[in-house]
């Protein structure tokens, strides 16, 4: 599996097994997964199912080197003490000592926090601290816009390793990704089909029929081409087994614009700077 290498100069696998809404059955789903050549997993701490995630990874015999976990804390985590807790019950409930990659799920933003930058900058400081002793060896924030990134980055002494946002055909987020890409800065693709929306999008299926692919093929390949990492759910044994094995191809410079350009109809309605959660 192709590799991509952080600003820490640790590597990343480029396509991950996301697990968000997958409780039942997910030790199963994971089981498939790991099986079927993933190596990095995405879940979090609000998704629930770490603890089948540990499970499935035990019992699949895989050594855990040879594994790529992230796990990311909770909005009602955002504390020193909250970071620390939630990264004790993660690491208990995935049945290891470290954790690949850590994240911030979601800002603290200033509709609902008059000290938002404070907030996400103790957090922060809670995992960098981390770092130090090994338990995480690399960290990074989720849902983060440019004015969370520039406010975090007034404080931080390390710079987050990737910023895993919302991304697909219809919704590339440029603002944040130029400043990523300025800043070394990873950005990984949450929801690169999204959530299955886009799979009835009429456009995106008359350009994935001129390469002979499925609609959820030519989204993660849009991802891959755009050059961020992409983290594709699946229940399905076919679909998690082609998710990473299908055969590489090109999307032509003019279909890459029409797919970036395309309708938002695979846009989750959620944007970090408004959400009350
Ligand atoms: N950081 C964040 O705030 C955040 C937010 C959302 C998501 N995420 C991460 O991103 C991951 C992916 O996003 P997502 O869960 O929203 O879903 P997604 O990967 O965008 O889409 C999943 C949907 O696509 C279908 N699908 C997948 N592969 C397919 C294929 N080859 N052919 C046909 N259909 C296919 C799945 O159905 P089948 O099961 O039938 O294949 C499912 O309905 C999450 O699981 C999570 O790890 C992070």
């Amino acid at each position: 599996m192709k590799q991509v290498i952080l600003n820490n100069g640790t590597e990343i696998p480029e396509i991950g097994f996301g697990t968000w809404q997958t409780t039942e059955g997910v030790q199963k789903t994971v089981n498939e997964a790991l099986t079927s050549g993933y190596t990095h997993i995405d879940t979090a701490d609000i998704y629930g199912n770490e603890s089948e995630i540990g499970q499935a990874i035990e019992s699949s015999g895989i050594d855990r080197k040879k594994l790529y976990l992230t796990t990311k804390i909770w909005n009602s985590n955002r504390s020193a003490a909250g970071v620390k807790q939630s990264v004790e019950q993660s690491l208990k409930k995935l049945k290891t000592d470290y954790l690949d990659l850590l994240l911030i799920h979601w800002p603290a933003n200033a509709k609902q926090f008059a000290n938002w930058k404070e907030i996400n900058a103790e957090t922060w400081k809670a995992m960098e601290k981390l770092t130090k002793c090994g338990t995480v060896r690399s960290i990074g924030v989720s849902n983060f816009l440019v004015p969370h990134l520039k406010a975090l980055l007034e404080t931080a002494e390390v710079i987050p390793a990737v910023d895993q946002i919302e991304f697909h055909p219809g919704y590339t987020q440029s603002e944040t990704v130029d400043f990523c890409r300025e800043e070394g800065i990873v950005i990984e693709a949450w929801s690169p089909i999204g959530s299955g929306r886009l799979l009835k999008d009429e456009e995106l299926k008359t350009i994935a029929s001129h390469y002979g692919v499925s609609p959820a093929i030519l989204c993660i390949q849009f991802c891959l081409q755009s050059g961020v990492v992409v983290l594709p759910k699946s229940e399905n044994p076919e679909n998690i087994k082609n998710n990473l094995h299908f055969s590489r191809f090109e999307i032509s410079e003019d279909d890459m614009k029409a797919l970036k350009n395309l309708k938002e109809n695979g846009f989750s309605g959620v944007n970090p700077l408004t959400v009350d959660f």
